[in-house]
């Protein structure tokens, strides 16, 4: 489909945040802008445009996107983060002000605990916008920077190029890679030359993995089984700080770190559990009273857009921005603990 200069046809059925603020003087506004990456406001909305049943439905191209098309973005981010203009976003990546003991010893509900973030390198455009050259260039120093860590970090990158059906299939249903062909991200651009520049590098025993160029350049990544979160925070901010010893990402004051989906600006983190819940899950009105009082999102097994499977769910938290990483994960934790104390009631 191509998107031209006029008003696009939006689905009278559309709940996404594009279609709640998408309004005729704002596309009027915004709609012989570009950035200096050349990304238009018909790019940024490409996505929800294509895939009516989005939640959110818009992509940056670049930071500047974010300032271009602020008409779009500004509601979007106060609606999906409750974060206003004036607001300031701070960081904190010190696992000493977390308090988060195991709330599952005993591994009754908890299965896993995974915690991401999103990154992107500073001054290329995103992923949505960024060549093939310098997709590939961002393979090759990340791969380099990541072949070269030690201890409980060092590991080895495989490429998807090469990376053979069945071993590809497996870390997906794993739960280590990321998945190919994703609509939303199609429609984003994000899927270009798929699937040369993208791979995903892991330690031994996968508690430490990175994902390069998937929806954002980097996905770094810590996880394990069971529900000592705390554990899982330490190592992933211990890998950060590695990280940046010898890359640097791209981070505004204001938005904190730049992602390509304004959902995960900010600390572009989502801390999560599998867990089992399933007398919860038989009543998703109670569930969803819970998960919305502690500022968390519901997802099936697989990943987003998955179902549930078995009564396992993966919590996380909600709120990225405004918010700093303690605080992401000590809504999770928060909210797990809540969990958890109802269903055993049930
Ligand atoms: P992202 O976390 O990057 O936003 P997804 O929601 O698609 O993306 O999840 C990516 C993968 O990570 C999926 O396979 C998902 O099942 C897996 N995953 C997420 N949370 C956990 C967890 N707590 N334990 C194990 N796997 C997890
Ligand atoms: N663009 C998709 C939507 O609007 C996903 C949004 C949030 N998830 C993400 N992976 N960025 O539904």
């Amino acid at each position: 489909m191509s998107l031209d200069n006029r008003f696009p046809m939006l689905a009278e059925d559309c709940n996404s945040l594009l279609c709640k603020y998408l309004t005729p003087e704002v596309f009027d506004a915004l709609k012989d802008r570009k950035t200096n990456n050349g990304f238009s406001i018909q790019d940024v909305i490409k996505s929800g445009v294509e895939n009516i049943d989005s939640g959110i439905g818009v992509y940056a191209g670049d930071e500047l996107s974010y300032h271009t098309f602020s008409e779009l973005f500004d509601p979007i981010i106060k609606d999906y983060h409750g974060f206003g203009v004036d607001d300031i976003h701070q960081s904190n990546l010190n696992p000493d002000d977390l308090n988060a003991p195991n709330p599952d010893p005993d591994n009754h509900y908890i299965i896993s605990t995974r915690i991401r973030v999103g990154r992107n390198i500073d001054g290329l455009p995103l992923g949505t916008a960024i060549s093939k050259k310098d997709r590939n260039l961002i393979e090759k120093k990340v791969s380099i920077a990541l072949n070269a860590l030690t201890g409980e970090l060092s590991g080895t990158y495989y490429p998807l190029s090469g990376m053979s059906e069945i071993v590809r299939e497996q870390l997906i249903s794993d739960h280590f890679l990321f998945k190919a062909g994703d609509r939303f991200l199609e429609s984003a651009g994000l899927n270009r030359n798929w699937p040369e520049g993208r791979g995903i590098y892991h330690n031994d025993n996968k508690t430490f993995l990175v994902w390069i160029n998937e929806e954002d350049q980097l996905r770094i990544i810590s996880m394990q089984m069971g529900g000592d979160i705390k554990a899982v925070f330490t190592r992933l901010t211990t890998a950060i700080k590695e990280i940046e010893k010898k890359v640097t990402f791209s981070y505004n004051d204001h938005i904190g770190y730049i992602t390509s989906c304004p959902t995960n600006l900010g600390t572009a983190m989502r801390a999560s559990v599998h867990i089992k819940l399933p007398k919860l899950g038989a009543d998703m009105e109670r569930f969803k009273t819970i998960t919305d009082k502690y500022y968390l999102q519901i997802r099936g097994i697989h990943g987003e857009h998955s179902d549930s499977e078995g009564g396992i769910y993966d919590i996380s938290n909600k709120r990225r921005l405004g918010v700093t990483e303690v605080q992401c994960v000590q809504d999770m934790f928060d909210g797990v603990v809540a969990l958890i104390t109802v269903e055993k009631g049930l």
